[in-house]
Parts: structure tokens; sequence; C-alpha cells
């Protein structure tokens, strides 16, 4: 068999035939898409990567081509050799790229046989397991494979920019150190060190600050990050960074440099032009205005702090949460007429997953509100909520009364929904928002102690420092994050390069000085060494594509992805090991 491959070299990509080569042989190779049997007539649908055609086999082209051809069944591997026609009159299919013409096959080597998949390529509703377990056939289907050749473009743009802009790839080591991202580690146990681990790198962030401390200047790398986190739709447990570290820079410097990036890739990947420099926000009027620190932008629906407004309110709730130093916030949806009573049930249940112990709303009438608070408040107290929400008739205002954080979180996610609900949010739309100005340090309630927002080497505000000691939730950090469409797609910080200051934040982490030597040791030496004034960031590449393909899920933009139980449906990975191999490396599994 395999004749054909040593007679003849494929011309073309079958999604590539056009009307131009109308006349031409061509000599095709590809999967059996579809075959319909028009009494007498054959036609195949041949698919490769470009996409498909029509070939059709004729039966006065003979015996070994009619006849071979009626042995064709649904992918099937094909070589054809044929003739470019435009299709008769009527015939044309505009649904397909090449659906003004056909290929008239002389020749036909079935190269191989197929059994029956397990899924219609056609059906849009193949549930994911089936589809995971059969990763390769599903990764043929166009839609898919539409999705990692952007990848592809977009990695390639990444690199061609490095590259204009003088920066250098190195590779950094995956069996390494617990790195200071502070999700879990996976370990590799030693088999040479018994009863020592490696972790798995969360990011090479302690890498890329050693490469400054090195004078390297300028490096970037597209690198695997591994951590052992709750999965969601947008996160993976090993998953693609776009990583880099300047030395000598500001955050104008890195900021700049990476609006060109974006700048870059989304020329080469989507052919559309950003307006630079990007929007930006402080983390601060990120929470007040939109409740969160990645926020969607692409609409409005702004939360108004309505607590002045309301601390005497005839509603006993909202006056006694505003004096216990809670606030009263509100969203407003226009014209959200469409939302039923039932809807507003709905929702109150939806904020409670955020903590809101109620949602109060009120539609707005021409001349008075229909709403569960209406007969408690007062009328110039509506009056002054109505002007300060910009309210119309046909527009319902939500309203929670909670602690501040409790506050955000509820009509921060409230607001999401409703835009979606509302459809409010523009599928085309690219709304990028750098956040700056983060805190340095959160506290945590479970471990009783401050602990980094970003990590333990990010830089504080050097003119707040003296809150250090006095309060350190107020110190603010040297670092950006940046937000598309309210997905956080990367983030960074300048970093400590003097040891003073590194062990001032150590000590409001409650992190010893012994402890942070253990841990991160090496870089504290380092940063000893002549450490230049240095920062950087990483981008998660699949966020990045996933926003660029407009994928639903992360998994739609990697090759062999995991499911939410971090497990691969093709493989079966994770599985047992052999007992051999856990007495190597003195390990026992304890049930
Ligand atoms: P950070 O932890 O913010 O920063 O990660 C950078 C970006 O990586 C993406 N990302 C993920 N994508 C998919 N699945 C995940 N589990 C996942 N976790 C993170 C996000 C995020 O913005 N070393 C620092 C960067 C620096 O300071 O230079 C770091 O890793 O898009
Ligand atoms: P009640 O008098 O308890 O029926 O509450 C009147 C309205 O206020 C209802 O619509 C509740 O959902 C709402 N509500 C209750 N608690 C809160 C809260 N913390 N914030 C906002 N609205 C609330």
């Amino acid at each position: 068999m395999a004749e054909f491959l040593t007679k003849y070299k494929r011309t073309h990509y079958c999604g590539n035939l056009d009307i131009s080569l109308t006349g031409q042989e061509v000599i095709l190779m590809g999967w059996a898409h579809r075959r319909r049997d028009h009494g007498g007539v054959i036609f195949v649908d041949l698919r490769d990567r470009e996409g498909i055609v029509q070939v059709v086999f004729n039966p006065d082209a003979g015996e070994n081509v009619h006849g071979e051809a009626h042995k064709i069944r649904n992918e099937f591997v094909l070589a054809v050799r044929g003739n470019v026609r435009k299709r008769p009159e009527g015939m044309e299919n505009p649904a397909l790229k090449t659906g003004e013409i056909e290929v008239i096959i002389s020749e036909l080597e079935i190269m191989n046989e197929s059994k029956t998949p397990p899924f219609s390529f056609d059906d849009e509703e193949i549930s994911e397991n089936v589809r995971l377990k059969y990763r390769y056939l599903d990764l043929r289907r166009p839609a898919i494979q539409k999705n990692l050749f952007l990848r592809s473009r977009l990695a390639a743009a990444t690199r061609r920019y490095f590259e204009e802009n003088g920066f250098i790839e190195v590779e950094t080591p995956f069996l390494g150190k617990s790195t200071p991202e502070g999700a879990r580690d996976y370990l590799v146990p030693s088999r040479i060190s018994k009863g020592m681990f490696y972790a798995l790198p969360q990011s090479p962030q302690i890498f890329k600050q050693l490469l400054m401390v090195s004078g390297f200047d300028r490096y970037f790398q597209i690198v695997k990050c591994f951590r052992d986190e709750d999965l969601r739709a947008d996160r993976q447990p090993e998953f693609t960074q776009i990583d880099v570290e300047m030395s000598f820079i500001t955050e104008e410097d890195i900021m700049n440099m990476m609006e060109g990036l974006m700048k870059a890739i989304f020329k080469a990947c989507l052919d559309k032009e950003l307006t630079l420099p990007l929007p930006r926000l402080t983390y601060h009027e990120a929470i007040c205005r939109y409740g969160k620190d990645n926020p969607d932008v692409r609409f409005g629906m702004e939360i108004v702090d309505l607590t002045d407004i309301v601390k005497d309110s005839g509603f006993k709730l909202f006056a006694e949460v505003a004096a216990s130093s809670g606030v009263i916030k509100a969203i407003k949806a226009e014209q959200a007429s469409t939302l039923s009573r039932k809807d507003l049930d709905v929702l109150k249940d939806f904020v409670a997953i955020y903590g809101a112990k109620g949602l109060a709303w009120a539609k707005v009438n021409a001349a008075d509100w229909t709403s569960p608070i209406f007969k408690f408040l007062k009328l110039e107290e509506v009056a002054l909520i109505a002007k300060a929400m910009s309210a119309k008739e046909g527009d319902i205002i939500f309203f929670v009364a909670d602690t501040p954080k409790v506050v955000s979180d509820s009509l921060g996610n409230l607001r999401l929904n409703l835009g979606k609900k509302l459809n409010l949010i523009d599928p085309e739309a690219l709304a990028f928002t750098w956040i700056t100005e983060f805190p340095l340090m959160e506290y945590s309630e479970t471990e009783k102690r401050f602990v980094s927002t970003h990590h333990p080497f990010t830089s504080p505000f050097l003119e707040d420092l003296p809150l250090m000691t006095t309060d350190p939730g107020k110190v603010r950090a040297r670092a950006y994050d940046l937000v598309l469409n309210g997905s956080e797609i990367g983030g960074g910080s300048i970093r400590i390069h003097h040891k003073e200051v590194q062990s001032q934040v150590f000590s409001a982490l409650k992190l010893s000085d012994e402890e942070a030597r253990l841990k991160f040791g090496y870089l504290l030496d380092a940063l000893e060494y002549g450490a230049p004034p240095h920062g950087g960031l990483a981008f998660g590449l699949d966020r990045l594509t996933m926003i660029m393909t407009k994928a639903e899920s992360i998994r739609d933009v990697i090759a062999f992805p995991k499911t939410q139980k971090a497990a691969c449906l093709m493989s079966d990975a994770p599985s047992k090991v052999s007992i051999e191999q856990l007495m190597e490396l003195s390990l026992k599994i304890v049930q």
C-alpha cells in the first residue's frame, strides 16, 4: 500500500482550493468527512486541517476508482487525484469556503480505514467527557483546530515581539523548590534523596529575578506552570504563562512594553488595532465602582454608595447597618421591566452566595416605587436615592446593606449576572483595564495574619513604608494586573531589591528570618550581590487565547486538558504505580 505517496506529492490542502484552479489537476489527502451515494455518483466531503472540499466519483471513472469509492466510510483516510471544476449551476454550497467547486476524481487510494467514531463531528452537543476521552478525534473538529491555530499564532507573535525588543528567552527548571505564588504545590519524590521532594514551579518567579541579578536585563519565557488548586472554567492545573522580567525600569516602562505586546498580538491574530495607552483604574476605584479587582468594563451599571443618604433612614435595617460601620450600596438595571418577580427572587438567592443577607429592590414608576421597602422610606429619601442613581421610570434599583466586602462581592457579581441576563455586553468589544495600587497584604481570617496579595517579593510604595507596622492593610503595592473583558489575563510588580525592605515585609507577614531563608534563601542571598532594580509580569496565555477565540472553557484552547478533577480522561492520568516504583522512592500509600 501507500503507493500513492511514492508516485505523487500532495499539491494542495483541501480547504485552500478555489475557483482559480478550475481545470487544474490536484492531489489531495485527508479524511472522509461525509459520503453521499446519489444513485451511481458518489460524493465525499474530503477534510484536512484547512477545510473541506467535495470530491466526486463518477461511474465512468472505472471499477478501480468507483468500485473502491463504495467502500469509503466516515473518517477513512484517502488520497485522490482529480480535476477541479466549477460546480454545475445551482449546485453551489455557500456554507462551504470551497463551495463553488468540486474535484472529479480519476485515481483513489484508501490509505487507512477507521472504526465508526464515537460521536458525529457535526454535532455541537457532544458530551465533554466523551470528547476528552477521544481527544485525538475531538481535535479533528474544525472548531477546536481553529483555536489551536490561533494559539500558535499568538505564541509566534509573542516571540517575534520580544525578539524585536531585545529580550532573551531562558528556560528555567521544572524540578525545583516551592515557589511563592501561594497555591498548593505539585510534588515529585526524589529517588536518589529518599524522603525529599521537588516542587513543580507555580511560576518561574524566583528564577527570573535571579536572571536579573545575573544581568540579562530583559527576559521572557513561554512556560508551563503547575498549581494544585480548585479548578474553574478559566483555570487548569498546568497552564502556560508568557513570563517577563526587566531591569532598570519603573512600572511605566513595563506597562508600556506589555501594551506593545498586546497590540502586536491582537494585530497578528485577529487583525485588530488596539488604541494605546490602555485605560487604568486603581484597585480602590475598581472595587468602589465595580465591586471587583477584575472588572468587566464592557458595560456600565456602576455601583453607587448610598450610605450617607440612608444613614438615618426610616428603613431600620439601613440605619443599623450604617451605624455599625457597614455600607449601603446599589446598582441600577435600566429599563428592566422584563425582570419578573420570580427573577427578583432568584437574584436574591444569587447574592446570598456572596454573603448578602437580603436584596432590596425598587421598580421605579412615574410617581412612586414598587418595592418591599418603599413603605419604610421617607419621601425625601426616595427623591435623594433616585437622584443619586439617576433613576428613570422603568429602571430597577438593587440595594445591599452589609460589610463593605459583602456589599462589593454581592453587587459586583449581581452586576455581571444582570449584564449577561439583560444582554448589555457587546460580544465584539475588547475592554482592557490595568488595575494598579493593589494592597500589598490582606488579612487572612483562616491564618490569623497578613498574607501577600501577590507574592512576598512585591515592592511596597516607599512612601507607605511607615504604615507597615501601624496599618499594614493600607500599604500599597507597586503591582499591576491587566484585565480584559472581566478576566485577569496578567499580573506583575516591581520587586524588592533591597534586603532591609524585604526583611520589613517578611516581618509584617509574620515570616521569621529562618522560615524565609528555608523557603527562598537562594533569592535572599542573591539580592545581597548587587541586585538591580527590577520588575516584571506574567500573562496567562490560555486565558488570553480563550478570550481571543471566544471559547467558553479553558479546555477548548488546550490540546490535551484536564477535567475539573485534574484528570486526563484519555490517558487516565493520574493512575496507580507499581509497588516496585513506590519502593524505589521509599513511599508507602496510607489508605
Ligand atoms: P499570577 O499568579 O498572577 O502571577 O499568574 C499570572 C497569570 O497566569 C494566569 N493564571 C492561570 N491561568 C490558568 N490556570 C491557572 N490555574 C492560572 N493561574 C494563573 C492568570 C494570571 O494573571 N510570578 C507572577 C507574575 C509576576 O509577578 O511577574 C505570577 O505567577 O492569567
Ligand atoms: P424585610 O422587612 O425583612 O422583609 O426586608 C425588606 C426587604 O429588604 C426585602 O426585600 C429584603 O430582601 C431586603 N433586605 C433584607 N436584608 C437586606 C440587606 N442586608 N441588604 C439589602 N436588602 C435587604
